[in-house]
């Protein structure tokens, strides 16, 4: 140990086919603490929110974020409404988002510290998907 506090960060998402933008955000969060917890989103909570399934179960979504040097526990979000809980139950110091999130999570201010990351830019699921169809020759994928 280095002598700092223990900071325990969290963060969220689906990390469908997963891609660069997935991992530096990861590494992004990892380096604000010394202990990350992901919360992967169920395939039902995809599903409810933009009526279709991700391309990979959440099973194998949160195999692929748990092996991650960076990533130390993993868990199945199952309602972005339970995040203040999760907050607590994890006892995280801080909450990470994408900025796509800017300012929508700023409620939990009063739990831990909010930070939102700038995304990496170029790339994001639904362009692989759109890519993915495109090159197959059909239509939307997304
Ligand atoms: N992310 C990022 N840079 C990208 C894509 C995603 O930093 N280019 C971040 C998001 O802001 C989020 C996390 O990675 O914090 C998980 O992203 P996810 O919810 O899986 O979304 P996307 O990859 O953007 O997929 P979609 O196109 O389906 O929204």
């Amino acid at each position: 140990m280095s002598g700092k506090t223990p900071r325990c960060v969290i963060t969220f998402g689906t990390y469908d086919l997963f891609h660069i933008g997935h991992l530096r955000i990861l590494e992004r969060a990892a380096a604000l603490g010394n202990r990350l917890v992901v919360g992967v989103s169920t395939d039902a909570l995809n599903y409810s929110k933009k009526s279709k399934y991700p391309v990979f179960p959440e099973a194998d979504r949160a195999a692929i974020v748990g092996a991650l040097k960076v990533v130390d526990e993993v868990f199945l979000e199952e309602s972005l409404e339970l995040k203040g809980e999760y907050i607590k139950k994890y006892k995280a110091d801080l909450l990470v988002m994408g900025e796509d999130w800017a300012g929508k999570f700023d409620t939990y201010r009063e739990l831990c510290d909010v930070h939102y990351f700038p995304r990496t830019p170029g790339i994001s699921t639904t362009e692989i998907k759109e890519v993915l169809s495109q090159a197959a020759g059909g239509g939307s994928g997304a």
